[in-house]
């Protein structure tokens, strides 16, 4: 008998098919032999906020650190988070619509420290020119792809990876030298911290089940995972990572599901190209040395990206906004990149998902895009 397909039907043929959001609980039988960008010599710590606090308040005792250069286009809680190191912290014009920043008309001294982020893994290695380099020290943020090119090759003073947002575990970050400059002491895990990762990995297990159709309710993982992210904003001590995820971790089968992020990208990129009122984000290569996080939608207006947003969410899709800066934590954020945050919204394209989920999605933004037509 011939089936109609009326648009791909998703690989999950459940009533709890749904797509994005955060990571339930699994791994796969396939074992990683791949080396990680960070060697040996590495510091694990719970989060990725404690790792960089832990470096900033090392380097303000032992490297006369004094100001902290981040991007405009940033994370507003882990901006937060790096104001309570007590560190002055400027801003350089970023945005992950540009392959690069422009330092040009920056006054670095002695003591500053430039803080550069892979957004959304879809930028390749760039240099600093000499002039800066020389009085600066530079610290990378690969969280986004944490196994790209970039990253085995950086040659920054410090690298830092949020593990919780590429990999299925409840916390955990890791920072490295590749320069081969001293590390802050690791630190062991604090009883918040424990907590905290207690609530996040119980509802990582529980969304497994109601992923597998047991008879859990959504609010029993949704609760969970908000208060243990809750925790996580609100802890004051730098804590080390779990014991969980510092087992689980080299087993992951990481380049596996890298090239899997990336195909889904390349799958809801070709269904979706050309449409006049949505722009996906592409990697600066296409090679896989650069893989897209996810899929960055960048629409026309603010009001289609809400219109689409809702009915995605009404249809169990659950895209992010990479990073609402509606309520900034420091100044000198330009109108460019809170316009661009108005208008992003970013669908997850990891190792959950097949080429037909991918598709369904693409579809389903298809007809949601053209039915939210401005008048
Ligand atoms: C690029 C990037 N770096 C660092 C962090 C901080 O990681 P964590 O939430 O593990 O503290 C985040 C979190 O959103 C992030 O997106």
């Amino acid at each position: 008998m011939n089936i109609k397909r009326k648009e791909t039907i998703p690989q999950v043929l459940s009533s709890r098919w749904e797509q994005g959001s955060e990571l339930h609980w699994f791994s796969s039988w396939r074992s990683s032999n791949s080396s990680m960008p960070w060697g040996k010599h590495h510091c694990l710590f719970g989060n990725g906020r404690h790792a960089l606090k832990a470096l900033i308040d090392f380097g303000q005792t032992t490297r006369n650190w004094r100001r902290l250069w981040i991007p405009s286009y940033f994370c507003q809680t882990v901006v937060s988070s790096l104001l309570s190191t007590g560190i002055e912290i400027c801003t350089y014009i970023d945005s992950p619509g540009y392959y690069e920043p422009n330092f040009d008309n920056l006054e670095f001294k002695k003591g500053d420290i430039l803080f550069l982020v892979n957004y959304f893994g879809l930028r390749d290695k760039f240099f600093v020119d000499d002039t800066h380099r020389n009085l600066i020290e530079i610290v990378e943020d690969h969280t986004h792809d944490p196994w790209s090119d970039w990253a085995y090759t950086s040659s920054a003073d410090w690298c830092v990876v949020s593990l919780r947002k590429t990999l299925p575990v409840p916390d955990g970050a890791v920072l490295w030298s590749p320069v081969g400059h001293q590390l802050p002491s690791t630190v062991g895990i604090t009883s918040a911290h424990k907590v905290a990762v207690m609530e996040k990995f119980t509802a990582m297990v529980i969304k497994g089940l109601y992923l597998n159709n047991y008879s859990v309710m959504k609010e029993a993982f949704r609760n969970l995972a908000i208060s243990g992210e809750e925790k996580f904003d609100n802890q004051g001590m730098i804590s080390g990572a779990s014991e969980l995820t510092m087992n689980i971790l080299p087993t992951f089968p990481v380049k596996i599901w890298r090239e899997r992020r990336y195909l889904n990208h390349q799958t809801l990129s070709t269904v979706l190209a050309k449409l006049p009122w949505v722009e996906i984000l592409q990697p600066k290569s296409n090679k896989l040395s650069v893989c897209p996080f996810g899929a960055s939608l960048i629409f026309d207006s603010p009001e289609r990206q809400l219109r689409v947003r809702s009915l995605l969410i009404s249809s169990n899709v659950y895209p992010s906004i990479l990073w609402p800066l509606d309520q900034p934590r420091t100044e000198g954020i330009p109108p460019e990149n809170i316009d661009f945050s108005q208008r992003m919204l970013f669908l997850h394209c990891d190792m959950r998902y097949d080429k037909s989920d991918m598709e369904y999605i693409s579809n389903l933004i298809h007809r949601f895009g053209e039915q939210s037509k401005i008048s």
